[in-house]
């Protein structure tokens, strides 16, 4: 199979801001932290609580340690190996496994159809739209029937929005230039049109998530 890598996984690669991560995202007075507690409390209730996860660019394991620890197995994925090593000292869990790789390569290779949920807070911003897309197809393809999605992450509502928040955060245009942040209309109606039910909630200006579940065969 041909193997399908995202193209910016290096340059986003966190190595280099592992030993301050957890620091920073405590700042929510940041429009980019802002709501990143709120969410990690509600991924805590909206995860299913048995069967196996994927965990796509788990980071410092802020994410993992909210996933229930009743599932079967929990594969955590990040190209960097800084932030998988933060990780690895907050949980000891035999049943989470740390993987080092593309998040959409590894997506892409794995060749069961036994996920029952994937989940990702602000990682999957770094792909471009199109590998967004790319990567949509391959959970579609892995999870079984009715499996979950809950992506949370920096978005837009649509293109107007991206504009009125350029206006509004003219101290982050470089980093909404440089990041491949949601557009939630054009992302829902991809997962839509593979066959997700999908719903959106928002936690602040830019911080949103995209859940839903893929829908039964008829
Ligand atoms: C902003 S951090 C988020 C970490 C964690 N999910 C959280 O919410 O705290 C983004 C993470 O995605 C990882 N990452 C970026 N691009 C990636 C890619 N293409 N494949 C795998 N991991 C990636 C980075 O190394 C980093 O750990």
């Amino acid at each position: 199979m041909k193997k399908m890598k995202s193209k910016f996984a290096e340059k986003f690669n966190h190595d280099l801001q592992a030993d301050n991560y957890d620091d920073e995202v405590r700042d929510e007075e940041n429009p980019i932290r802002e709501g990143y507690q709120n969410i990690l409390l509600w991924i805590k209730s909206a995860m299913p609580k048995s069967g196996i996860a994927i965990e796509l660019g788990c980071g410092t394991g802020n994410t993992t340690k909210v996933i229930p620890n009743t599932l079967k197995k929990i594969i955590c994925v990040d190209v960097s190996s800084e932030m998988i090593r933060v990780a690895k000292k907050k949980i000891k869990d035999k049943k989470i496994i740390f993987v080092k790789d593309d998040l959409l390569s590894f997506l892409h290779s794995y060749e069961k159809k036994d996920i029952d949920v994937i989940v990702s807070m602000y990682a999957i911003h770094h792909l471009t739209q199109k590998e967004k897309h790319k990567l949509f197809q391959a959970a579609y393809d892995i999870l079984k029937d009715k499996g979950k999605i809950i992506f949370a992450d920096l978005m837009f509502k649509d293109r107007r929005y991206k504009k009125e928040m350029i206006k509004k955060y003219p101290n982050l245009a470089e980093d909404f230039q440089a990041e491949f942040l949601w557009f939630i209309d054009e992302e829902s109606d991809k997962l839509r049109n593979l066959g997700f039910i999908v719903k959106e909630k928002r936690f602040s200006d830019l911080s949103w998530v995209i859940y839903g579940e893929k829908k039964e065969k008829e």
